[in-house]
């Protein structure tokens, strides 16, 4: 180890070549202290060169570093070497008066922290089970000999080795990511070992870079829709979710129909990931539009999509020419529903199958109130659909009083309660009033009434409206109540059957048994004549 530098150092290296190879005796020996330092570049150190000479004709330090002689006694001098920028070996040399120049070398070693440790960046996101590589940069650093670099996950050590040579020196490793290291910080330590000399062991760590891992399972979302076949203005349901996932609460869910990104509500359920949204569609959506769910997770995706069919199916419109026409009025009745579709009028379908029908009509009363239905069907994707609309005809005409509406012919007991019905027919409403031929009087219609042999004879029913006047004749019988009620008359004619009957029994019973008593009473007279004729055998 000769110092570098300058011719003169020649001499000096040629004479410690010959002091090591011939060790002679009689040599005045040369001292350096301390043989060995370690020091922080840029640092000083003192060296301490003495000689057993006693009285050196010289005694120096050969050294590129710079000097400052601090004090020196006969056989030593103290240097202080300042600045010390790199390792070198400093030589003390002494010359006694006829001997050969001997001298002594020191071993200084220089250290430096690193400047600058660095852990590279981290994927953001990294698969579970998949590899990724720790790259650690190290600038700086002496000696590298006694520097290591170590890789951690949290304190645990995943590697160590010395630092390689080369500026910036660079570990790596490879790591296969686990669910255990989402949220784990990973760094990069450095350790400059100096203990060997005494000064100590110094560690400088990088910032630490935190993994986020995630699993996203290979198969794609759960995707339902409440139908398949929506109708503009109606609302239907889109529901998507995803299990297995890690760490499901990362997980985003994105519902786009035809492009358009709908208003999803999304919840986190233990390993799952659920995705709600109602959906609305206009008519420019109409035809079919993919409906697309998208899990997304770490830098990873899985979508699902189906198919929507948009279709505006409106209510058809159905018209009346007029909606209240008079009597024997033409009236046109027309239906017309969405393109596409078939319309029924009354139904009647149209024919050939058509969007459009119509109907015309002479009205007459019987058409007054009638309804008309107009019922339309959209075929979509297999699926029939219906709508209807109803319209009613109002017909204006006179009044109608027939048979029907009030009785010719009404016979009612006398002494009863009785209702006239007579209702009369037309619109608007006419109104009907009775009344008696010859009296004049009023019959009320409606309303019970006692029934008396004065209310019989013929009335004129009367019913009339802006649109014309009719008349009934309706004729009442009154049958008279009898002067005893028939069932008494019986009754008395029984009871009186029944007293003479019994009477001319009684009075035959009576006449028979007198007969009788007079003949027994003949008999027993005869009897007795007979016996006072005879004597007793006794
Ligand atoms: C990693 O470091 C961050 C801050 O730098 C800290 O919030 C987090 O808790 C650390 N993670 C672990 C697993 O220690
Ligand atoms: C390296 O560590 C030492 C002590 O261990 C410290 O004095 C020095 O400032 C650190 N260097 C850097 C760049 O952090
Ligand atoms: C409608 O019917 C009535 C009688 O039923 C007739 O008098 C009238 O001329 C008809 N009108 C039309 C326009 O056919
Ligand atoms: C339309 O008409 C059909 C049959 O006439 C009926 O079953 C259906 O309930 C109606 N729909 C509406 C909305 O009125
Ligand atoms: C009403 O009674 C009269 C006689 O009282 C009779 O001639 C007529 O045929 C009857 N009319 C009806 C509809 O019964």
């Amino acid at each position: 180890m000769a110092p570098d530098g300058a011719l003169p150092a020649l001499p000096a290296l040629l004479a410690l070549l010959a002091a090591l190879l011939l060790p002679g005796p009689g040599r005045a020996q040369t001292w350096v202290l301390p043989q060995e330092a370690t020091l922080p570049r840029g640092g000083s150190v003192y060296l301490n060169c003495s000689t057993a000479c006693p009285q050196p004709l010289k005694l120096g330090l050969e050294t590129p570093v710079d000097k400052e002689l601090v004090s020196e006694g006969d056989t030593w001098k103290l240097f202080k070497l300042k600045n010390v920028d790199s390792d070198n070996s400093p030589l003390c040399f002494s010359n006694c008066p006829g001997q050969e120049q001997t001298s002594a070398i020191a071993s200084l070693t220089v250290y430096e922290f690193p400047q600058h440790v660095e852990l590279a960046p981290l994927p953001a996101w990294q698969p579970v089970g998949e590899d990724f590589t720790l790259s650690c940069r190290v600038q700086g650093g002496e000696p590298r000999a006694r520097l290591s670099v170590v890789l951690l996950r949290g304190q645990e050590e995943l590697r160590r080795q010395p630092a390689p040579l080369g500026e910036p020196a660079e570990v790596m490793a490879t790591v296969q990511a686990g669910r255990e290291d989402h949220g784990a910080n990973f760094t990069c330590v450095t350790e400059l070992d100096l203990q060997p000399q005494g000064v100590g062991m110094f560690r400088n760590a990088s910032e630490p870079r935190q993994l986020r891992t995630f699993a996203l399972p290979q198969r794609p979302p759960h995707l339902t829709v409440s139908t398949h076949n929506l109708e503009v203005g109606l609302q239907g349901h889109v529901h998507c979710s995803l299990a297995g996932l890690f760490p499901a609460p990362e997980a985003q869910v994105r519902l786009q129909l035809g492009g358009r990104e709908l208003d999803t509500t999304v919840t986190h359920v233990e390993d799952s990931v659920r995705a709600t949204a109602s959906v609305e569609v206009t008519a420019e959506e109409e035809g079919p539009q993919p409906l697309v769910c998208t899990v997304l997770l770490g830098t990873r995706q899985q979508e699902a999509r189906t198919t929507l069919t948009v279709f505006n199916f409106p209510a058809p419109n159905l018209t009346l020419s007029q909606p209240e026409v008079s009597e024997g009025t033409e009236v046109t009745v027309q239906c017309e529903g969405h393109h596409g579709s078939t319309v029924t009028l009354d139904g009647i379908p149209a024919q050939p199958p058509s969007p459009r029908v119509q109907l015309q009509l002479n009205a007459s009363a019987d058409d007054h109130g009638r309804r008309f239905l107009c019922s339309v069907a959209l075929e979509v994707d297999g699926q029939v659909f219906r709508k209807n609309q109803t319209q009613e005809l109002r017909v204006l005409y006179g009044p109608r009083l027939d048979q029907r509406d009030c009785p010719e012919n009404l016979t009612w007991p006398e002494d009863s309660w009785q209702t006239l019905t007579c209702q009369a027919r037309g619109n608007p409403a006419p109104n009907v009033s009775c009344q008696h031929e010859s009296t004049g009087s009023r019959l009320p219609i409606g309303i019970p009434q006692p029934v008396n042999l004065q209310l019989a004879g013929t009335y004129c029913c009367r019913a009339v409206s802006p649109r014309g006047e009719v008349t009934q004749i309706i004729i009442i019988h009154v049958v008279p109540k009898p002067l005893l009620p028939p069932l008494l008359v019986i009754l008395v004619a029984v009871l009186a059957l029944l007293g003479i009957v019994g009477t001319a029994g009684y009075v035959y019973n009576r006449q028979r048994k007198i007969k009788k008593y007079k003949l027994q009473q003949a008999q027993e007279a005869a009897a007795m004549k007979l016996t006072a004729a005879q004597p007793s055998p006794s």
